[in-house]
């Protein structure tokens, strides 16, 4: 199956009523199990790069590792970057092979984040990828809070940045380590109101999943970023790999029993984005 670009996979989603995971990817081992996950339920699927992954891996590798799995998989495979701050960045995600660019401007003053999204829109766009913004601020738990979407502004940041789809602000919250959050649907109709964007949703690990399905069916969210879940299913699995046997110390060994734990979790996470 060829590489997918975001449009490719989320237009579709919103006019079908459903969502597509974007997996957040620390390493080749959790890429691999994402991708037979999305095999295995036969659903599309968007590996995502961001920060702490590209801390730890340079792009370019990243870039490669991902298309390896995506040119070989039986379902469409977006490479995205996630949380891209600086058009060097995302310069380099694009030769980098990426089929999707993410510029988070969403700490700064409307116009600058209209204009900063604007270029790197262009951008992918002349590269024929896709681009995906942010409008209000997506908070993190223990950390900064969050500064909820305004639907006006979104509906002008949607128009005037020519980006793809549009991360919103509406109650989510990154990395919490429960599903006790949940979302604030009056606004996101109030933002669906005023524009036919597809809508993404970050830190969907603190969104509960019967949200989560019914507002892939009913709604404008086509795509729900989920990561701290899913480390957590990986970290529990790689703790008791290196436990169960204390003489064991080849990585190769215990890294590949964290793919089955690993890939069952992506599954269920897949098998709540509202597909039928
Ligand atoms: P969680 O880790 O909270 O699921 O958020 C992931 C995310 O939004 C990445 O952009």
């Amino acid at each position: 199956m060829p590489l997918a670009t975001l449009s490719d996979v989320l237009v579709p989603a919103r006019d079908r009523g459903y969502a597509v995971a974007g997996l957040v990817c620390l390493g080749w081992e959790d890429m691999r199990a994402f991708v037979a996950a999305a095999e295995a339920e036969d659903a599309p699927v968007i590996l995502q790069a961001g920060p702490s992954c590209r801390e730890h891996t340079p792009l370019p590798v990243l870039g490669a590792m991902m298309r390896h799995l995506g040119e070989r998989a039986s379902v469409p495979v977006v490479v995205h970057l996630d949380h891209g701050y600086t058009m060097d960045e995302c310069r380099i995600a694009l030769d980098s092979g990426f089929t999707s660019l993410m510029y988070d401007g969403s700490r700064k003053p409307l116009a600058q984040n209209i204009d900063e999204t604007a270029a790197v829109a262009a951008l992918a766009h002349g590269a024929g990828i896709s681009c995906e913004g942010e409008i209000g601020f997506v908070g993190y738990a223990d950390g900064a809070a969050s500064d909820g979407t305004d639907p006006g502004e979104a509906a002008r940041f949607a128009r005037e940045s020519g980006v793809d789809a549009m991360a919103i602000s509406v109650g989510n919250v990154h990395l919490q380590q429960n599903r006790e959050g949940g979302l604030d649907e009056a606004r996101i109709r109030a933002i669906e109101a005023v524009t036919d964007i597809p809508l993404v949703i970050h830190g969907g690990s603190g969104v509960p999943v019967a949200q989560r399905t019914h507002l892939a069916r009913t709604s404008a969210i086509c795509k729900y970023n989920v990561g701290t879940e899913l480390r957590m299913a990986f970290g529990a699995a790689l703790r008791d790999a290196v436990t169960r046997d204390p003489k064991r110390f080849d990585r190769v060994s215990i890294l590949k029993e964290t793919h089955d734990p690993v890939e069952a979790a992506a599954r269920a996470v897949i098998r709540g984005m509202g597909r039928v």
